[in-house]
């Protein structure tokens, strides 16, 4: 059965950005000139994604308004001639079907995907989680969709990370099957201690409706949370599950390191400011360089 659905939870806290997450949900922080969830949208339609659902919380008003028309903005810039601006502002709202559902309680990951659960019905589905962006050129979901076409399984995909930074991740350890593929022993969300692995999740999962009783019947985790990884984790007891190695690089907007080094790279790829950024960029470092 094609993946066809897909599910961007968004609803959690933002507790990383937090105070500018207090009002304005970090999935609506701007990358260049577009919110971060914007590219996740793209990158679920470049993948054949055809209806999406978008699970939000208190406070997350802003990222339903963003995917409607806006008709005031709409006939003011037509009036004023600015259509490239009105294409602009336009085109969220035609990208896929989007279609929105509240988590009633900021309960986890997990419980954000359960919510999902009358939506999806019996198709296999994707998740993107809210916060990691990826290049428009590889989509690291087009590369999950062709393992699950050929594997018939669930798949997520990984990344290796260094040491250091193990206990920010849900952590797969598993037997190599190809080049990029893994099937999957055991799941550990955020390890306190050391493990012989270093391939961390990465926001990008096709999952079977399987995972909706597992999840019904997990308890919270980690931070108190209902984790997908534990349900994962339950999975593997009952089937197969694969973990990708992606080809590319997925950037983690939702914490200050990861959104500005992503804001730097991708604006160095802008024709219009890289050229301004560079020669700002290069003088600051040799500023910087003097002053050591
Ligand atoms: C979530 C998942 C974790 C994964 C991470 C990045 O954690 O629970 O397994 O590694 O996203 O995709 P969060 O960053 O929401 O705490």
């Amino acid at each position: 059965m094609k993946v066809r659905k897909a599910v961007i939870p968004a609803a959690g806290l933002g507790t990383r950005f937090l105070p500018f997450s207090k009002t304005v949900p970090k999935e609506m922080l701007p990358v260049l000139n577009k919110p971060a969830i914007q590219y996740i949208v793209e990158e679920a339609v470049a993948s054949g994604i055809e209806e999406i659902i978008i699970i939000t919380g208190k406070n997350k008003r802003s990222i339903e308004d963003y995917f409607y028309n806006n008709a005031e903005l709409e006939l003011h810039l037509q009036s004023s001639g600015k259509l490239d601006m009105l294409k602009m502002i336009h085109q969220p709202t035609t990208l896929a079907n989007i279609h929105f559902v509240r988590q009633k309680t900021a309960l986890g990951l997990g419980d954000a995907i359960l919510t999902a659960r009358s939506f999806i019905g019996n198709e296999p589905f994707a998740v993107l989680l809210g916060d990691m962006i990826m290049e428009k050129s590889l989509s690291c979901l087009n590369q999950l969709i062709n393992v699950y076409n050929e594997y018939k399984a669930p798949v997520i995909a990984v990344e290796q990370v260094p040491d250091l930074e193990i206990g920010n991740y849900g952590i797969v350890l598993g037997e190599k099957k190809g080049e990029r593929l893994y099937r999957i022993h055991r799941l550990v969300e955020k390890p306190k201690t050391e493990l012989p692995s270093r391939m961390a999740i990465m926001g990008r999962y096709i999952l079977e409706p399987d995972i909706f009783d597992i999840l019904n019947d997990t308890k919270p985790g980690v931070g108190g949370e209902v984790q997908l990884t534990d349900a994962l984790q339950t999975l593997t007891s009952k089937r197969s599950l694969y973990a990708y190695q992606h080809e590319g690089k997925l950037y983690d907007v939702g914490n200050y390191l990861g959104y500005l080094i992503a804001s730097i790279e991708w604006s160095l790829k802008n024709e219009d400011i890289r050229d301004s950024l560079y020669i700002f960029l290069k003088k600051l470092i040799a500023d910087i360089e003097e002053k050591n």
